[in-house]
């Protein structure tokens, strides 16, 4: 089977390779997955540079989520063969993956499958973003690298509730689209986020604000909170620091969080990770419910895929489709 891997970490562009593997076998508690598509994530790029929170182990087959068919099962596994899935994967870039059966969540067959390949990933961290922030109708949340598809996920949930969304970008082009999705938008590159936000909220600030970018826009953020604020980051797009001074913090009783998807899943139980799926899958499978697609590529294509993917402004996410 031909698959994309690494033999180094480094830059994805200069260090992704394609060849063929070995097809996996079943083993015990795993499933044979055949994909149908995977996206290219930050994460993927965090990954393969090896400055993500697992690291990969050389020679490495690139990719950390899709979707595909059910092939075959191992002992100890009853889920149905034939069966569309979502999967979390080190290795989902290639014609077939080996997986346990606990990082698979199985779909209704009909769930649109752009969806699906974006499905496990991006939307949980949505839920769960907007789980820890717990907000109330009418409050505000303040979202950084708004253009990206957590943070349009997170809007269009948001807006379901009645949550008030500020969205930071970095460049005007992608406004418009988040302004229809039901966000307040500030270009960070030209306007000041903090004035931006005081004027918005009639001078009472954001309840929380969930950072993915960090450096300057990270430290802003801090001083956007309203008394009692809360900020959870879970990203660091930016290669810089967020600037803490102490009074932002003390004098506001703000409060700092990290996220992270394991650990957030790890701390639900079997029957809790069935209800989050359940209500992603009625709330995404809703054709008003928009998970953009920029561009696909088959692997073959892998280095215009990475290219592609790696260029700012998109509209969407770019997939592998197999
Ligand atoms: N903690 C977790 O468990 C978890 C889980 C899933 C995702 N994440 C993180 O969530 C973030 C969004 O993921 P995604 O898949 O939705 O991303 P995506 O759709 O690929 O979008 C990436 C976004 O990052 C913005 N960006 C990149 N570099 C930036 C910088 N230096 N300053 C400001 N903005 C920058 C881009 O802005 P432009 O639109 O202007 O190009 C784009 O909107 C990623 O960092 C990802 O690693 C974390």
């Amino acid at each position: 089977m031909k698959a994309i891997y690494f033999e180094e970490t480094g830059d994805p562009q200069n260090v992704l390779l394609l060849k063929q593997f070995d097809k996996p076998t079943t083993k015990e508690n795993q499933v044979i997955v055949k994909p149908l598509g995977s996206p290219i994530n930050p994460s993927d790029f965090f990954f393969i540079s090896g400055n993500y929170r697992v690291k990969p182990e050389l020679p490495q087959i690139a990719g950390l989520e899709g979707a595909g068919i059910i092939e075959s099962t191992g002992p100890g596994v009853d889920l149905p063969v034939g069966a569309l899935v979502s999967f979390f994967s080190r290795n989902a870039w290639a014609e077939y993956v080996a997986l346990s059966k606990d990082d698979v969540l199985v779909l209704p067959d009909d769930f649109p499958v752009d969806k699906a390949i974006q499905f496990a990933l991006n939307p949980i961290t949505a839920w769960g973003l907007l789980e820890r922030a717990d907000l109330k109708t009418g409050d505000w949340l303040l979202i950084t690298a708004g253009n990206s598809v957590v943070s349009k996920l997170i809007i269009q949930i948001a807006k379901l509730r009645s949550i008030n969304v500020i969205a930071t970008v970095r460049d005007d082009k992608n406004t418009a689209t988040l302004t229809a999705y039901g966000a307040h938008v500030i270009n960070v590159n030209k306007d000041d986020l903090i004035e931006y936000v005081q004027q918005v909220t009639e001078g009472k600030g954001a309840h929380v604000a969930l950072d993915a970018v960090g450096g300057k826009t990270g430290s802003d953020v801090l001083k956007c909170l309203q008394p009692g604020g809360r900020l959870i980051i879970y990203s660091r797009l930016s290669p810089d620091p967020i600037q803490l001074y102490s009074a932002d913090v003390l004098y506001k009783n703000i409060s700092i969080n990290g996220f992270g998807i394991r650990a957030y899943l790890e701390s639900k139980t079997a029957e809790q990770k069935a209800s989050i799926i359940n209500s992603l899958v009625t709330i995404i499978g809703d054709p008003q419910f928009k998970m953009e697609v920029a561009a696909s590529f088959p692997l073959d294509n892998y280095q215009e895929a990475i290219k592609t993917a790696v260029e700012a402004k998109k509209e969407g996410k770019v997939l592998f489709k197999f």
